[in-house]
């Protein structure tokens, strides 16, 4: 025979609805819901687990204490009727609610949870007092004060939650627990202790946030202190002035187009508007873009004067995102954005932040679908239809869709030729499909639009690789002296083309260590203190260039001590092999390269950077494989690369040459 379940209300003995409905909304599942709540609103998934720390101590510990009182008959129920019962209760819920608080800021929770967590503390010792003189309702204050905080947190959909606090206030005068009053004066103090706390936490600022929300006022509202408005983008964006909201459009589109002055706009704007917070946290993008400790640092210092600041939902996940980079960890950081983006498809800036940071981790899926997922959201008419065109199209040719990335390109063109963004892309489709001459014909006529943007050394860069491809060394030769070089940039972005070209310069047999030694000399201060494995691999190709072997063994020994989780990986994959083939290559051991990079072509990805950026890897092998006399990979090599690109052939036949191989050794 088998048994009916017992229900958990039914063991507790609760023979009416109002029974029940003491049982279902007592104060520990009230508390339950809204510590976690206000955690994820701090912090997502990682807020949610201090909401539960805090839960356990506010909550658990408490029932356990009045589970064991009952059990030991100190009193009788779990709504400890008595008075001085009552007193003891709270005196240990006091004591608990310590012990959590003081854990939860020592190991560093948010500002939000240990703020609600205290100022519990301090409502327990209010309602104590009263309780010595008069037993206010404890029940209808805790329900009370979550809907209450909650709604502050979220928004005007809590508010019906007030329904649950008024049936759970009928069921205690039903039951002859509370009077009226005893109830009514419960859910006052409960309310008013919530805006308090909000307040206290929030700042007067996050009380206006509230305000315009309870308003619904999407385009302003709420005090001096900050206002919503709707960006060119229609997205929100929190500020005092729209002023300051139009400058940061402005760095934003600089951005996206890869024009103008992002740095100084985003200055401008906060210069403008102190308390725009998107504003700081585009400046920590920018300085976390520069991909060096000195940018962490910097981003670091901008999102710590923002600690305590309340912040609309998009700044939110904007914050989350930034930390996340400052902390090392970019796929983190891609997902807060993505987050961003379910929100507002429109939001350019995260857009555009995500698909630079896929491209930094190599992840040439989310290059094309980040993009992909937000296309419907951008109809023609739209403004900045454009730029998305272009970062789709980007997406596109990485993951080898040509015809479509180029008709993309070519359309964002004809929208904004000075859309710097889609002028490379289109760059990169002639470079994959093999249309030297015809990547040449473009960048010369286009180069009046981008050769102004900060970006404009890497289209040079791309026109470097067609002269290669075509033979036309000296073409090249002249590209790296001028625009590439002449400016002896030590931004990484710029570093890394000079270092790239440099090197494939040498493997067709260019005599280029003067200029090498000039360029490991002007690096020399960038290494040391890894970021980005993307970077060091190209300082060791400097150095290995200038000779300098001892720098790039001090380069391999600091990728082998890393801490930031993004970097580590990337250099466990596939970056210490680059470091060191890369290294044996410029040090005159082809075998011991050939060794190390033959194997890594798979998963070099995961350093980083485009398909033709990484295609070094290619060149460098075949070059090795003609220097070791191991004619069999050569011909293998050149062969796959003619397959895949038929044009290729005459510049890897000049290639096998110049590192001492014989075109007969390329005849099957
Ligand atoms: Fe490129």
């Amino acid at each position: 025979m088998t048994r009916a379940p017992v229900l958990p209300a039914a063991a507790a003995g609760l023979r009416s609805p109002a029974q029940l409905i003491s049982y279902l909304l007592e104060p520990k599942n009230w508390l339950i819901v809204t510590v976690p709540l206000i955690g994820a609103h701090a912090d997502g998934l990682a807020g949610v687990g201090w909401g539960l720390l805090a839960v356990f101590f506010a909550a658990v510990l408490p029932t356990l204490f009045i589970s064991h009182g009952i059990r030991h008959g100190r009193w009788a129920d779990r709504n400890v009727g008595a008075r001085r019962p009552r007193l003891i209760v709270l005196a240990f819920i006091t004591a608990s609610v310590t012990v959590g608080l003081i854990l939860l800021i020592v190991l560093g929770a948010p500002v939000m949870v240990t703020g609600y967590l205290a100022f519990m503390l301090t409502s327990v010792a209010v309602l104590a007092a009263i309780t010595i003189v008069w037993k206010i309702s404890i029940h209808c204050a805790v329900a009370s004060g979550s809907v209450a905080i909650l709604a502050l947190t979220y928004g005007p959909l809590v508010l019906p939650g007030f329904l649950l606090v008024a049936l759970l206030g009928w069921s205690r005068v039903s039951l002859k627990d509370h009077t009226t009053a005893q109830v009514v004066g419960g859910m006052v103090l409960g309310a008013l202790a919530a805006v308090i706390a909000y307040a206290a936490l929030a700042g007067t600022a996050g009380l206006c946030i509230c305000w315009v929300r309870f308003t619904c006022q999407p385009q302003a509202g709420g005090s001096e202190m900050g206002k919503e408005f709707a960006d060119r983008w229609g997205v929100p964006v929190r500020a005092a002035h729209p002023d300051a909201v139009t400058l940061l459009e402005e760095a934003i589109e600089d951005l996206a187009a890869l024009a103008g002055d992002p740095v100084a706009r985003a200055e401008a704007a906060v210069t403008a508007d102190d308390t725009l917070v998107l504003g700081h946290i585009y400046r920590a993008y920018l300085q976390l873009y520069a991909t060096t400790a000195d940018g962490v640092a910097a981003a670091s210092e901008i999102l710590k004067q923002l600690d305590k600041t309340v912040m609309g939902e998009r700044e939110a996940h904007h914050m989350r995102a930034a930390r996340h980079w400052v902390d090392g960890d970019w796929e983190a950081t891609t997902r807060s954005l993505e987050r961003a983006l379910l929100c507002h498809p429109r939001d350019l800036l995260a857009l555009k932040v995500a698909q630079d940071l896929y491209f930094f981790l190599g992840n040439r899926l989310e290059l094309r679908d980040s993009a992909a997922r937000v296309l419907p959201a951008w109809p023609r008419e739209q403004p900045g239809w454009g730029y998305v065109q272009g970062i789709y199209a980007f997406g596109l040719e990485e993951n080898a869709d040509y015809r479509q990335a180029e008709s993309r390109a070519r359309a964002a063109l004809d929208h904004n030729p000075r859309d710097v963004w889609s002028v490379h892309a289109l760059a990169h489709v002639f470079e994959m499909e093999g249309s030297q001459r015809d990547g040449v014909t473009f960048l010369t006529a286009s180069a009046s639009d981008w050769s102004a943007s900060y970006f404009a050394i890497h289209n040079w860069w791309h026109r470097g690789l067609y002269h290669l491809e075509l033979g036309e060394i000296d073409e090249a030769l002249a590209l790296y002296d001028n625009p590439i070089r002449a400016g002896r940039s030590t931004e990484w972005l710029d570093v890394v083309d000079a270092s790239s070209l440099l090197w494939r310069l040498s493997l067709f047999g260019v005599d280029i260590t003067e200029r090498a030694e000039q360029l490991a000399a002007d690096i020399s201060g960038l290494v040391g203190n890894p970021v980005y494995i993307f970077n060091d691999w190209h300082a060791v190709m400097a150095f290995g260039l200038a000779g300098d072997h001892a720098r790039n063994e001090l380069v391999v020994a600091a990728n082998r001590h890393l801490t930031a989780p993004t970097n580590r990986g990337a250099v466990e994959r596939a970056g210490l092999d680059l470091l060191e083939g890369f290294s044996a290559s410029a040090a005159g051991r082809p075998d011991r390269a050939i060794d190390l990079l033959i194997d890594i072509r798979p998963r070099a990805h995961a350093v980083g950077g485009s398909h033709a950026q990484r295609d070094v890897i290619d060149l460098t092998l075949i070059a090795a494989a003609a220097r070791a006399g191991d004619d069999a990979l050569a011909r293998a090599l050149v062969t796959e690369r003619v397959a895949r690109k038929p044009s290729a052939e005459a510049a890897a036949r000049l290639l096998v040459a110049a590192n001492g191989g014989s075109s007969d050794a390329l005849r099957w």
